[in-house]
């Protein structure tokens, strides 16, 4: 009597079990996994392990986020990867070097993103120690490793060829290599439209690479408005004009890389690579900050001298105390506020802002599939 009550027991208990993971399993699947690449516009705090002045891991970084500590992303608060995840319905991405990052954790996906780096393997010379692109894309493949170890192999291809991937680079090749000095190396060695087409076939190259690395849905970001920045007010501009070079650079880079996209997702013959401008999207609040509720798109919250443009936002530089109604936050980096303007568009906007198709889109297409 009493076995047979506990095998009752037992059973059911097994059949709510099954019924449970029978509910939870499509929520599961639905979970794709994130992988993220590039510079300080998308690093989840890499840089903190590592021996490098390119770093956000002091306050007052940090001081918007859910902790209101620093985390090592250069934002108040969430940057473009974290709420790209929020709108996946996932966890924030952990850096590739966090010591957290192993277990069930591995399966959210990863942040392999360094500040200060670029396209070339010279840009961010200065910082000394980062994550060149190169090896963000080797860590990837050690990554996958340890998930097929986790899941096994087939799985774990599985989980890579259905995550999303963010990439973002470019800035930096201009910002800190080409006019990090005037009469720079690079500057001399090529005109600018000559150094947008030898970017644009270096980056081709990257991405050649994290498709044969298994991507399959990559985002990939052009240049924000580099001339725009509180850094380059400060340093080049007249009158607070948007730095002309600096603006030229990515109006070059952008279009171009549009249609290297577009030659390669014709190549494959899917569209692996969606070409978000974050130039344009930065447009709106840059050029008409009040009606995106900003009282400025010219000075940074933190930083020092004009427009807080210079020096590095640490905590004896001048702090707003209002971090939602400024674009910048830092010299170079936007608020968390401004963050979810860009954001919005990667989900919804038209053809001028995502290409060929924008998130909500691929959302939708690949639950279909
Ligand atoms: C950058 O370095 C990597 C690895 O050291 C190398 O494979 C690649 O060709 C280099 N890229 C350029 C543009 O020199
Ligand atoms: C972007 O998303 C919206 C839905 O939010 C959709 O109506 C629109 O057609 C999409 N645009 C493109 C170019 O994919």
């Amino acid at each position: 009597m009493e076995g047979k009550f506990f095998s009752w027991i037992s059973c059911s208990v097994i059949l709510s079990l099954a019924v449970m993971i029978g509910i939870a399993t499509p929520g599961a699947e639905a979970q794709r996994a994130f992988f993220v690449f590039g510079d300080s516009l998308v690093d989840n705090g890499n840089n903190n392990y590592l021996a490098t002045t390119a770093r956000a891991d002091s306050p007052p970084y940090g001081i918007d986020y859910p902790t209101h500590r620093p985390t090592g992303r250069f934002s108040n608060g969430r940057n473009i990867p974290d709420l790209i995840s929020e709108s996946l319905g996932a966890e924030p991405t952990l850096p590739y070097l966090a010591p957290e990052l192993t277990g069930e954790n591995l399966l959210v996906g990863a942040n392999f993103a360094s500040a200060g780096i670029g396209i070339l393997n010279d840009t961010g010379i200065q910082f000394i120690n980062i994550i060149r692109i190169t090896q963000q894309l080797q860590f990837f493949q050690q990554y996958q490793q340890r998930v097929a170890a986790l899941i096994g192999e087939g799985q774990a291809q599985r989980l890579v060829n259905g995550a999303l991937v963010l990439i973002t680079l470019g800035g930096n090749d201009f910002v800190n290599n080409y006019y990090l000095v005037p009469f720079s190396a690079r500057s001399r060695q090529y005109s600018l439209p000559d150094y947008v087409v030898y970017l644009i076939s270096e980056y081709r190259k990257i991405l050649i690479r994290l498709y044969e690395l298994g991507a399959r849905r990559v985002l990939v970001t052009g240049t924000g408005p580099l001339g725009c920045v509180p850094a380059e007010l400060a340093m080049r501009s007249r009158n607070g004009e948007c730095a002309e070079d600096l603006q030229r650079a990515a109006g070059l880079f952008n279009p171009q890389l549009v249609q290297m996209i577009n030659g390669l997702n014709s190549e494959i013959g899917s569209n692996v690579f969606v070409a978000a401008n974050a130039q344009q999207m930065s447009l709106g609040f840059i050029n008409n900050p009040q009606a995106y509720g900003f009282v400025t798109s010219k000075v940074a919250c933190c930083g020092q001298g004009p427009y807080n443009g210079l020096g590095l936002c640490t905590v004896a530089s001048n702090l707003c105390p209002n971090r939602d109604i400024y674009a910048f936050w830092d010299p170079f980096h936007p608020s968390e506020r401004a963050n979810r303007f860009i954001v919005r568009q990667i989900l919804t906007g038209d053809t001028r802002y995502m290409n060929p198709m924008n998130l909500s889109t691929i959302l939708a297409l690949d639950a279909r599939t």
